[in-house]
């Protein structure tokens, strides 16, 4: 079969689409006829050998996939051949056949195209973790969104308002609020300014939560307009660079900086991250979660979308397909 593989770490311009043998599946896994694969921003730093998780190479990245299921594990119970399936693995997924875990497999609505059900993975998946777990977000509380036009800050935003906040996006160009704000955010404002303009709109009272994916020189002016009580979600560091916080700043406002890892909580919690993973599927069902998909490309066009990604390009989310 056809996959994209990466030989070394290095520059994701190196990644190589190439003939590969079928992979095998274990007693408890599922080989998947890959027709659609999500694209994520960790897929470009694992490359690179940038991302928390550092492979033996070579290997086959990609972590979300969607399609039918062409062959079954002894072990597998629930599913049978050609389902319409979704499944999460670690890395397998830029391939025209991918072996997943069957604990990770989700049936997939006819009314679910095969793009949007990897959207709702690892993107929706995480905001969700993040706002419900982590950030146990309330009902008419002020949510700050940040890399609000990328695929966790969209995610974010519908899954924001459908808890009940006040979600203000920030974005940083007016093409990115405009998807912020067509995307349910009641205000999309930009970069400039924004401990004043944060102070403004809550009133002085500041802001309850802030989903924060870019990190950077932006986390300590947002560190500086949290509420008595906030938590801050620390989601990840778009901007590529990891920022310190002067802790002084949360024991006088007593807000909570609070980690948010969705892989890890997947793996510790797979009740709960099912549970979570019903419950977007129901949203999606009910119309109240609409992904944008912002481009499709062949799975051999996988360097040039991450490289897109990883320069600040991404609009919502982007699907390879074998
Ligand atoms: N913690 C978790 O479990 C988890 C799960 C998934 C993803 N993540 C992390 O969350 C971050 C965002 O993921 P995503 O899927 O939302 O990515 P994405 O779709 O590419 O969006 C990232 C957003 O960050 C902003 N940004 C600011 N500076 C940037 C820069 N130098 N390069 C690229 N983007 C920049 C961009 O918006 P503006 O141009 O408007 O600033 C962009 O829209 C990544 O670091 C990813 O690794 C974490």
């Amino acid at each position: 079969m056809k996959a994209i593989v990466c030989n070394d770490f290095g520059p994701i311009k190196d990644i190589k689409y190439m003939d590969v043998e079928n992979p095998e599946i274990d007693d408890e896994s599922i080989l998947i006829s890959v027709r659609s694969v999500g694209v994520n921003f960790p897929d470009g730093l694992l490359v690179q050998g940038k991302y928390q998780l550092k492979p033996e190479t070579p290997f086959i990245p990609g972590m979300e996939v969607s399609g039918e299921i062409i062959e079954l594990g002894s072990k597998v119970v629930d599913f049978k051949i050609g389902d319409r399936v979704a499944g999460l693995s670690r890395l397998s997924g830029y391939a025209e056949k991918a072996s997943v875990k069957f604990s990770s497999v989700f049936k997939i609505p006819d009314s679910m195209s095969f793009d949007d059900s990897c959207a709702l993975l690892c993107a929706y998946g995480t905001s969700h973790y993040a706002l419900k777990q982590r950030g146990q977000l309330k009902k008419d509380e002020t949510l700050v969104v940040l890399g609000a036009s990328g695929s966790t800050g969209i995610a974010a935003i519908q899954i924001g308002k459908i808890m009940g906040a006040k979600v203000i996006a920030v974005a940083s160009n007016a093409e990115k609020q405009k998807i912020a704000k067509d995307s349910g955010a009641d205000l999309a404002i930009g970069y400039d300014n924004l401990k004043e303009n944060l102070k403004k709109i809550s009133n002085g009272n500041g802001i309850d939560v802030i989903f924060d994916p870019v990190g950077g020189d932006t986390f300590d002016t947002i560190a500086r307009t949290m509420a008595r009580k906030g938590r801050l979600l620390v989601i990840g560091f778009a901007s590529g660079s990891i920022p310190k916080l002067a802790v002084n700043l949360a024991l006088v406002k007593e807000f909570s900086v609070v980690g948010v890892f969705w892989g890890a909580f997947t793996r510790a919690e797979p009740d709960e991250y099912k549970l979570n993973m019903i419950e977007l599927f129901d949203w999606y069902q009910k119309g109240f979660l609409k992904p944008l998909i912002e481009e499709s490309h062949p799975l051999s066009k996988a360097a040039a979308v991450l490289e897109k990604i990883l320069a600040r390009g991404a609009k919502g989310k982007i699907i390879l397909t074998p």
